[in-house]
């Protein structure tokens, strides 16, 4: 088969990984890869979502897999466009992936199925919001895209309406609505499903460390490492996920006429009266995905195919026993800002665990150096969670560039 993934990131080097090490003998394609994804996958060039349907018809790829959210819902949606051309898709339809794009859409959606989640109400002004702040801590959700800064969760009223006036009066992230949100509390989980019109198959669970420092201290990154395994939830709790989140969310796509094929990713806080949902996401989670790609065994690229064919079959793949631990090592500055072009060294020291990149690029020497936030996820597995994370840490310290950052609990806090 011929397969094209659209990315860039750590997580689409974790995809291709995992489908060149499927059975067959695949051709990779990427838009817009990355130097380290050329290594697997051939990178194409397209300027937008037209050029590259185009270039797939002419290539005579046979499936696309989405990996970043953003052509999701780009133009006519790039599930729409792959459907139009007549090329299946692992990724869905521009309509269905509101259900990440709009946080009300999506909070409309499950209070519309009774899928447990936070009380909210959504406010067009300022002053709407301020008339009903009331409790704290208070969440704060800017309704639209804010470059993962859009969500506030406020200790006390003077915070809250600092984030108010930001948002609704100077409009830091141009036009859009308000939620605001009863906070939970709990510990969080990344529950992924691979969702086929009205069939699922539930993967295997994984949580990502949000804060930059250790202890969960400091502001948010799009996520500093993860640790993945079956035993990660007991199965008195995946068994609750399922009945009352995983199954309703596919029956409302169903009654609402959203088709959708692709990766589900379920967003969770398990609060004390059961889990509810915090967000969904149209696609696979990052860095979560390179925590649990290599525990995949079978044949992932036959499984996205028949996914992608509305043929979903949970046979083709199976994940191994045990853990898997994620470790990100991020640039200078990261996450208010980035560096780019510190030179990174040690990664052929690195014999325990998987490297895959997230944000680098070769220099004129051939060296790789750090080309964005996250720069580079090192990942081991072992039967144990400890043992899996000591092997990820070992290799941790092999690899080395100017203003390095990576948590040193990743897999540490116990989740239950
Ligand atoms: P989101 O972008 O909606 O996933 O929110 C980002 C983070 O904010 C989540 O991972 C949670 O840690 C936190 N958060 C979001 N909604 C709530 C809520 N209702 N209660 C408590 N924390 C929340
Ligand atoms: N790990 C969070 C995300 O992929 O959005």
């Amino acid at each position: 088969m011929k397969i094209l993934v659209t990315g860039k990131g750590g997580r689409e080097h974790a995809l291709l990984t995992a489908l060149s090490e499927s059975p067959g003998n695949h051709e990779l394609l990427a838009w817009p890869g990355s130097d380290a994804i050329a290594s697997l996958a051939r990178r194409v060039e397209a300027s937008d979502l037209e050029s590259l349907i185009n270039l797939m018809k002419a290539e005579g790829v046979d499936l696309c897999v989405a990996g970043e959210e953003a052509w999701l819902v780009k133009d006519e949606g790039l599930a729409n466009m792959c459907a139009e051309a007549g090329i299946p898709c692992w990724g869905p339809r521009k309509e269905s992936a509101q259900l990440e794009a709009s946080k009300v859409f999506a909070k409309e959606f499950l209070k519309r199925h009774g899928i447990p989640t936070a009380d909210f109400s959504v406010h067009d002004d300022a002053a709407s919001v301020l008339a009903v702040l009331s409790d704290f801590p208070a969440v704060l959700k800017f309704d639209g895209l804010a470059a993962g800064k859009g969500v506030a969760v406020c200790p006390n009223r003077e915070e809250a309406e600092e984030f108010v006036h930001d948002v609704m009066t100077k409009r830091i992230f141009g036009p859009g609505r308000l939620l605001l949100e009863k906070c939970l509390t709990g510990p969080e989980i990344s529950i992924f499903a691979a969702v086929c019109d009205d069939r699922y198959h539930i993967l295997m669970p994984a949580r990502d460390y949000k804060r930059i420092r250790d202890n969960d201290q400091g502001p948010n990154t799009g996520g500093m490492g993860a640790v993945a395994s079956m035993d990660l939830a007991d199965a008195a709790t995946l068994q609750q996920i399922e009945e009352n989140i995983v199954k309703p969310t596919v029956a409302g796509l169903q009654k609402d006429g959203l088709r959708y094929r692709g990766f589900l990713y379920f967003g969770l806080m398990l609060t004390p009266t059961g889990p509810q949902v915090i967000e969904y996401n149209c696609r696979f989670g990052d860095p979560e995905a390179e925590a649990v790609m290599p525990m995949v065994e079978g044949d992932f690229a036959a499984y996205c195919m028949a996914g992608a064919r509305g043929e979903l079959d949970p046979q083709l793949i199976q994940f191994k026993p045990g853990w898997s631990v994620c470790v990100i090592l991020a640039s200078a500055g990261y996450p208010a800002s980035s560096r780019s072009g510190d030179v990174i060294s040690g990664l052929e020291k690195v014999s325990r665990s998987r490297v895959y990149h997230c944000g680098t690029r070769k220099n004129a020497s051939g060296m790789f150096e750090t080309n964005g936030g996250r720069v580079l996820a090192v990942v081991s597995q072992a039967d144990t969670r400890d043992a899996a994370r000591d092997a990820a840490y070992e290799s941790v310290k092999h690899v080395t560039f100017d203003g390095m950052q990576n948590r040193s609990d990743i897999a540490r806090l116990h989740f239950t």
